[in-house]
């Protein structure tokens, strides 16, 4: 959707688009003008009820996702009134289906009540559109690397509505690894930075290295289910853990940069973005920035885990609006 045009020619109309987001253990609402200037923004994580399970529990984070829902609403919207908004967009998937419902069904709610469209939104696209709010510009087309706890692809976007998927992990995804691996070492989930912290703190080089699966091979896939075995390995060795801390993302950081390299190649895109969780990790920055200069965008760090305003940034560019009764959950929703 592009911004809608004013009765009077050549003047653009603004477009206040909420947002909200809920597909795992985050409760989100976000109001954002023009898919890039940030009217408010509120993230509620349900994470420390969950923590000392290690790691979410699908009906845990659903129900907090319910209790949560109607107060960051309220504390997004302020003193914003339902006549100076635009639309409402909703993370439709992939997440945990608990935790989607609740989003989806506050979304139609206000869909229904203020008669205005309902945007459905996939979750892994609007990780990659973060960027764009703090002030990145798309030259199509766009090779999009997806990394978060659940999920690790690439994807290539021809243009805001014809995007391809590229491809994904064959198992474990990225930020799965790295929370695991973390475990080992006694680290409460989300351990991928406590990972990275500790893996700075060793700053150089490390007698130890772990395989970097797939890298050399033509595929374009990912598998990390074979570095966690070696890892488990290394550190049954007795290998201390900031070598393994170091080791393990260095691995992870490398395969990641090989592989978007290569598909850069194959895909002919003129620029990567980087979005989820795992680009927040200092080293996976680095080294892509170095490998592909300025041809690469990351999230500002306070969007590059789960929140709205990413929601509502890729609500404005997706070009697809409907009707309340025209969205449902869907846990495992395709590109
Ligand atoms: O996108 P996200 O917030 O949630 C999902 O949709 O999965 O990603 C969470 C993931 C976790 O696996 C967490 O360990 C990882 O992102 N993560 C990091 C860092 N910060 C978050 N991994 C490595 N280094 C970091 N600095
Ligand atoms: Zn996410």
């Amino acid at each position: 959707m592009s911004p809608c045009k004013d009765e009077t020619p050549g003047i653009l109309r603004t477009m206040q688009i909420l947002g909200i987001e809920t597909s795992c253990d985050e409760t989100a609402a976000a109001v954002v003008k023009d898919g890039r200037e940030v009217v408010s923004s509120v993230v509620s994580s349900s994470l420390a009820a969950t923590q000392r399970y290690g790691g979410v529990v699908p009906e845990v984070a659903a129900r907090k996702q319910a209790e949560y829902m109607v107060p960051v609403l309220r504390q997004a919207l302020g003193d914003i009134s339902p006549s100076e908004i635009d639309a409402v967009a909703v993370t439709q998937g992939p997440g945990l289906i608990g935790s989607l419902l609740v989003g989806v069904a506050a979304a139609q709610s206000l869909s229904y009540a203020w008669q205005k469209p309902l945007i459905p939104v996939n979750h892994l696209l609007a990780h990659l559109y973060a960027p764009l709010v703090s002030g990145g510009v798309f030259t199509f087309p766009v090779l999009g690397l997806v990394v978060s706890g659940g999920h690790t692809l690439l994807v290539l976007l021809r243009s805001h509505t014809n995007i391809e998927l590229v491809s994904e992990t064959r198992d474990d995804a990225a930020g799965e690894c790295f929370d695991k691996c973390a475990r080992v070492l006694g680290f409460p989930y989300p351990g991928g930075p406590d990972i990275a912290q500790l893996a700075s703190t060793l700053s150089g080089t490390s007698s130890l290295s772990l395989p970097q699966p797939l890298a050399s091979e033509d595929t374009l896939d990912f598998s990390f289910s074979g570095l966690k075995t070696a890892f488990l390995r290394a550190h049954g060795e007795g290998r201390t853990a900031g070598e393994l801390a170091y080791a393990l993302q260095e691995a992870i950081v490398a395969v990641l940069a090989r592989k978007t390299e290569r598909a850069l190649q194959q895909t002919g895109a003129r620029m990567i973005v980087v979005g989820g969780g795992v680009s927040a990790n200092a080293r996976l920055r680095d080294v892509f920035e170095e490998v592909f200069k300025e041809h690469v965008l990351f999230p500002p760090p306070s969007l590059s885990t789960d929140n709205a305003v990413v929601v509502a940034a890729r609500a404005f560019y997706s070009g697809s609006s409907g009707s309340w009764d025209n969205v449902s959950a869907d846990p495992s929703l395709p590109l």
